[in-house]
């Protein structure tokens, strides 16, 4: 079975390689046989060996995403303390998932990139006609649906750089002062018809704590850990609301980003509360 497996696994005793499978041999070309030898030797990559002797000296499973430097592959690889000193090696190719979501990231990117100027065209088009027809009239009627089409799909577009951005992770955190009214006036207002929309603040210690709580609709548990996902809308047949499913997967980023959290709580007919936990900083502009 093991001989069979993708995953590659390696047993070390006594600091060396004792027990290999055929995936692995494959991953570490490096070495005819590797049975003997110590780990770098084998690995060539010291984060390996460092994961493992982390592992062997704090008795307890360490894993971390790896980048080798030789053949240009990610792997996931987990260490695992045996009884005796003993230790298990388990490697994950990760190299054509890391791709293909470099290849997403770039098409989303450059996508959004190439509609940016073409929609720029046609809203200014729009606009130019707009103060050239009469105020009344179908014409205007049809016009009116233009610009607000486009101005739609340039929010979109924006959503999308932005999120093209953080993916591409070079983004610096700015702390600046902002209006908290313009955070319940996404979601929260939005989706509520009747009854309240509260926000609450405190801080506990080094973190803050806003929870903005409302009497809407709720999400439907099964979409619940969904609406973080890009496009996600839950429950399109029932009155669905205009917007592009793209503001909590924007919020998730940047808070995350700054080593905060959200989460999501709701129940049906009652309404949602939205928690996000962000830590103390000073701020880095006015
Ligand atoms: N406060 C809320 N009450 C009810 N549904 C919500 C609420 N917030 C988010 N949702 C659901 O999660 C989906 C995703 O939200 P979001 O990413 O902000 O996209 P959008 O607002 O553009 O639809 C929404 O379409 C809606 O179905
Ligand atoms: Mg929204």
């Amino acid at each position: 079975m093991l001989d069979h497996l993708e995953d590659g696994i390696v047993v070390l005793e006594g600091g060396v390689v004792s027990w290999l499978n055929p995936a692995a041999t494959l991953m570490f070309p490096g070495v005819a046989d590797a049975a003997g030898r110590p780990l770098l030797e084998m690995v060539r990559e010291h984060r390996i060996n460092a994961l493992a002797a982390k592992a062997l000296q704090r008795g307890q499973e360490e894993a971390a995403e790896v980048g080798l430097s030789i053949s240009n592959r990610t792997l996931y690889v987990r260490a695992v303390p045996l009884n005796a000193g003993g230790l298990l090696l388990l490697f994950r190719d990760l190299t054509r998932f890391r791709h293909l979501e470099t290849v997403r990231q770039q098409f989303v990117a450059n996508l959004a990139h190439e509609m940016r100027t073409p929609l720029a065209g046609l809203d200014l088009a729009a606009q130019t006609l707009a103060d050239e027809l009469p105020a009344e009239g179908d014409a205007r009627l049809f016009l009116n649906r233009l610009l607000q089409e486009s101005r739609r799909l340039q929010s979109t577009v924006a959503n999308l750089s932005q999120l093209a951005a953080l993916d591409d992770e070079g983004v610096p955190v700015d702390r600046a002062p902002f209006d908290a009214r313009a955070l319940v006036e996404d979601n929260a207002l939005k989706f509520t018809n009747e009854g309240e929309v509260v926000m609450r603040g405190r801080s506990e210690g080094n973190r803050v704590e806003i929870v903005v709580s409302d009497t809407g609709p709720g999400i439907p548990a099964r979409d619940l850990p969904r609406v973080f996902e890009r496009f996600y809308k839950a429950d399109r047949s029932r009155g669905a609301k205009p917007g592009s499913g793209l503001g909590l997967s924007l919020a998730r980023h940047l808070i995350e980003l700054q080593g905060g959290t959200i989460i999501a709580e709701s129940t049906p007919n009652i309404g949602t509360r939205m928690r996000i936990r962000l830590p103390r900083g000073s701020l880095t502009s006015a």
